[in-house]
């Protein structure tokens, strides 16, 4: 077994290091105050290949592989993961599933600035009343003509007002329940298309969410991904890299609050030594660089398995459940290593605290990667 990162694998990662501990860390607490987006630093990302990292150079993309990819979302995410997520949703929910299944006509038109980064995506699966039920989808897409017809809200959706191209998951034939859902990719643009206000959120507050509203919306045809009633599959595929990419996230949080930590401890004093001389701390920190290591190894398992085209469902659900849990449990340490100064901003860790909490919610809670687990364990 080679546990050694490629030449390749090793640039990409410095590249993302740079990016974030020389340019994220400049303006990332006032962003988090004001919920921001961040313009600026998506147009760096597109500069250095980030958006569209894994898509075919023969549509614009970067060619490179999955594990790049997490090295890379590990980085951004010790600084900033709200700059993160944009880079996720784009990359794992909308251009994987696009190159996937997505049409010549579709690839051709949609893939190329996708994967150049020129057009940003989001992916709508999410309801009022279908976050972790996702086959209760409300939204209609009714077949006409030569168009479908759309009419119904969607809830939580990264990237609402940045991107330019959706992924919609919305319900063709009601009486088939899940075996009647499709999946579309729709400009937003589109006449039929309005967003809710921006979402207050806890963590991640610079990054855009909003909720989605269709009225009468149109998509032709062409515009369905895959065969009649494919969407409910797509969507469970497409999550599956998904939570791969928000493992990599949750391991990045935790492995940014594990650094600050240390760092603290050898420069704070108390009972007339640094706190890292005294066991109450060392033991600490040894336990959270444990979990930030085992996070990181079913990660890159999880990602590795993708690149060898075997399958990954069961991995990566382990990877974003272990992940994110140990992500809050290791940004709540390090706030407990700093004390008083790690309740408050200047210090991150608050951040990286209210940060890794959406890892433990977002592409599929904490409880459902136990069922996907529990499901796979129990099936034969
Ligand atoms: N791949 C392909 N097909 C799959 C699948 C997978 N991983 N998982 C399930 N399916 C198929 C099954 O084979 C089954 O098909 P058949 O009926 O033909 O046999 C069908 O889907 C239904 O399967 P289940 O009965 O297992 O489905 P379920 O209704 O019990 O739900 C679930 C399974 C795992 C709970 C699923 O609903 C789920 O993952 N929920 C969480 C949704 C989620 O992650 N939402 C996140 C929103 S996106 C987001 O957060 C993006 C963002 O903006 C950051």
């Amino acid at each position: 077994m080679n546990f050694d990162f490629t030449e390749e694998q090793q640039m990409i990662r410095q590249a993302a290091r740079d990016f974030a501990q020389r340019e994220l860390i400049q303006d990332v607490l006032e962003r988090d105050a004001k919920a921001e987006f961040p313009h600026r630093h998506v147009q760096t990302m597109r500069e250095l290949g980030f958006l569209g990292m894994t898509v075919d150079p023969a549509y614009g993309g970067g060619g490179m592989d999955t594990v790049s990819y997490c090295l890379a979302m590990e980085e951004i995410s010790a600084v900033d993961s709200a700059v993160a997520v944009i880079m996720s949703v784009h990359n794992s929910l909308v251009c994987h599933g696009v190159e996937k299944w997505g049409s010549d006509f579709i690839k051709e038109k949609y893939l190329k600035p996708l994967g150049t980064g020129e057009k940003i995506g989001a992916f709508l699966l999410s309801e009022p009343e279908a976050g972790s039920d996702a086959s209760m989808q409300r939204t209609l897409a009714e077949e006409k003509d030569d168009h479908y017809l759309v009419n119904g809200t969607k809830n939580w959706i990264t990237n609402a007002q940045c991107a330019d191209y959706y992924i919609l998951i919305a319900q063709t034939h009601p009486e088939k329940k899940h075996h009647g859902i499709n999946a579309f990719i729709i400009e937003r643009n589109t006449p039929g298309i309005s967003l809710g206000p921006h979402e207050d959120k806890m963590g991640m507050r610079s990054s855009d969410t909003h909720s989605v509203m269709f009225t009468d919306l149109k998509i032709p045809k062409e515009n369905r991904i895959g065969e009649d009633g494919f969407g409910f599959s797509f969507a469970m595929k497409t999550l599956e890299g998904g939570r791969i990419g928000i493992a990599a996230q949750a391991v990045g949080i935790a492995a940014g609050a594990l650094e600050r930590s240390a760092r603290y401890a050898k420069e704070r004093k108390a009972f007339g030594r640094e706190i890292a001389c005294h066991q109450a701390i060392a033991f600490k920190l040894a336990d959270m660089a444990l979990k930030v290591e085992n996070a990181r190894n079913l990660t890159l398992k999880a990602a590795w398995l993708k690149d060898m085209g075997r399958p990954y469902g069961l991995a990566s659900s382990m990877a974003k459940l272990y992940a994110a849990d140990i992500a809050m449990e290791v940004t709540t340490e390090a706030v407990q290593i700093h004390g008083g100064y790690g309740y408050v901003k200047e210090y991150h860790v608050e951040r990286l605290m209210r940060e890794a909490k959406l890892t433990q919610i977002y592409e599929g809670t904490s409880e459902i990667q136990k069922i996907v687990i529990s499901r796979a364990l129990l099936r034969d």
